[in-house]
């Protein structure tokens, strides 16, 4: 139950294409029992269209409000103890930023660009690596925005080294320890 004037209570994780948002969201879905929104599903449902066919039809700009418009309904809501799944290019807005430290306790999922490349090239539905050399992309991309994930989230944990579990463990002590002081 939210408190009234605290401020939410949600697990939001950003971070790069293939770090793990995905996955470690719906562990900790499945762990915690919350509530859990991947926000290009969400994004793709609420359109009916695939995001490849968002960026080839009305361009990134376009999805980029999309990701907005979503992040300031969770935050009007007053979305409460949920996972969020955030898309890895969500913090390339000074407004998404805010919003997702409004949002809750923010964990940026890091991994590095060989694991990255070798995670992301398993599909081709991230059309910004849809180029002929996409370990230039991701190299050109990194940084650009580990500096607005770093000044974003409140906690760096690093998934190519740990478990599933061990994860888990850190970001739940570590949401635990900020909600005590930040009641
Ligand atoms: C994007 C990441 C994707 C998706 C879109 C754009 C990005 O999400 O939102 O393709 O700009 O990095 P994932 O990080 O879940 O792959």
């Amino acid at each position: 139950m939210k408190l009234e004037n605290s401020p939410p209570r949600n697990l939001v994780l950003i971070g790069f294409m293939g770090s793990g948002k995905t996955h470690i969201g719906r562990e900790l879905h499945q762990h915690l029992g919350f509530p859990w929104i991947d926000m290009d599903q969400e994004i793709e449902k609420r359109t009916g269209l695939s995001i490849p066919t968002i960026f080839a039809e009305q361009g990134e700009p376009a999805f980029r409000e999309l990701e907005t418009k979503l992040l300031n309904e969770l935050l009007q809501d007053g979305s409460e103890q949920h996972i969020i799944s955030t898309g890895g290019g969500v913090v390339t807005h000074e407004a998404n930023r805010q919003i997702l430290r409004k949002l809750g306790f923010v964990v940026w999922l890091k991994a590095p660009p060989e694991v990255i490349l070798e995670r992301t090239s398993r599909n081709r539905n991230r059309p910004l690596l849809n180029t002929p050399d996409p370990a230039r992309k991701i190299q050109e991309l990194l940084a650009v925005r580990e500096p607005l994930y770093a000044s974003t989230a409140h906690l760096r944990i690093d998934t190519s080294e740990l478990s599933a579990a061990e994860l888990l463990g850190g970001i739940l002590e570590s949401a635990r320890y900020h909600f005590a002081c930040h009641p």
